[in-house]
């Protein structure tokens, strides 16, 4: 029961128990929405469905959003497909892409391909896309277009400005007509930190559900995290394992080995479930089918307030990119 209370202390709004009476889904003040199961009361866990899908979040525009997903950063061809289905096949519920991942017929077809079979109902399903500065800026309502019409699943759920840029305020209104339109559901930004945001957010009319940007042990930004968790806007985590490149040093850093062990678990979940806990939305992409499964597989364990210190001691503000 203590960890129930410790909920209660982190602005516990609602709790309502479940049908089958063990599971409890708990909304957090901040829209933050998890399942417990509450029949372990000794060591309360989060709630994992035979599906394994994640916990979702509610945007502030009442909308939902999982609060996990997959990444398709140099994902090409059949090998961003399978990365996608075999996703969905694993229970997640949240894509990112881009334009300029030169991916989004791929993950299209892999949406619609695994609703095809079953897999999952395009309403549960969260695709993100992005604009890019420069061209698609200057002439955004063209760009828009190809974003729906490649990834070609109805409605884009989650379209975002790539990096802050000349004409980024004119692109982002003209993201605001197609969601007037119905064919966009909301919006996001990408890249945007204090400075960025505080010019950005008085200019436009529909408030971006998330903000995209580099977070991992090494950069964790928890200045930034806070200020936008603070406008109610969503923080989504690109690079959650340090990006590709810069993963032999993290993935063995011996503070997360050393709570990947007590817990059984690997120190890409330890590094995930972190992620998780500061309500930050990761995005680990993958090519690998086991990595894929192993990724998601963090809803079953909780990382103490000391380990979450521990891994706030590793931050080192180094960016491994330069946006
Ligand atoms: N908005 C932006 O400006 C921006 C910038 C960069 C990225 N992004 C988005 O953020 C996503 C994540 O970034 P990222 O994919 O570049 O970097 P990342 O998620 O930090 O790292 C991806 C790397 O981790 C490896 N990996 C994944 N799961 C693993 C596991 N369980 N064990 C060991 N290695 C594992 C992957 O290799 P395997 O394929 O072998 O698993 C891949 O090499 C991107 O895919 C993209 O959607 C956005």
């Amino acid at each position: 029961m203590k960890r129930l209370r410790a909920l209660s202390s982190l602005a516990l709004m609602a709790a309502a128990l479940l049908a089958n009476g063990q599971c409890m889904r708990v909304h957090y003040d901040d829209g933050w929405t998890e399942q417990i199961d509450v029949s372990r009361v000794d060591s309360i866990t989060i709630y994992k469905n035979e599906q394994h899908l994640a916990p979702t979040i509610m945007l502030h525009n009442g909308l939902r959003m999982p609060a996990f997903g997959i990444g398709t950063y140099s994902l090409h061809d059949t090998t961003c497909f399978n990365s996608v289905y075999t996703a969905l096949k694993n229970g997640y519920r949240l894509i990112d892409t881009a334009y300029m991942y030169g991916n989004e017929e791929e993950v299209g077809r892999a949406v619609r391909q695994a609703v095809a079979d079953g897999i999952c109902r395009r309403e549960d399903v969260t695709v993100i896309t992005k604009i890019y500065p420069g061209s698609q800026y200057a002439n955004p309502g063209q760009a828009i277009q190809e974003r729906i019409d490649k990834l070609n699943i109805d409605y884009v759920d989650i379209m975002l400005l790539h990096h802050p840029g000349d004409n980024d305020v004119k692109a982002y209104k003209a993201m605001e007509k197609q969601v007037e339109a119905g064919k966009i559901h909301s919006l996001g930004v990408s890249c945007f930190y204090i400075d960025e945001l505080t010019r950005f957010l008085p200019q436009v009319s529909i408030k971006p559900v998330l903000v995209q940007n580099e977070i991992h042990p090494y950069y964790q930004d928890a200045e930034v995290v806070d200020f936008i968790h603070r406008q109610g806007i969503v923080v989504q985590a690109w690079y959650p394992l340090g990006g590709r490149g810069y993963q032999k040093e993290l993935l063995a850093d011996p503070v997360l080995k050393r709570i990947a062990e007590a817990h059984g678990k690997s120190v890409v979940q330890v590094i995930l479930r972190w992620h998780y806990q500061r309500r930050v939305v990761a995005i680990p992409g993958s090519s690998n089918p086991a990595h894929i499964a192993e990724n998601i597989d963090i809803f079953d364990f909780v990382l103490t307030d000391g380990e979450m210190a521990d891994i706030a001691a590793l931050n080192r503000n180094e960016k491994h990119d330069w946006y």
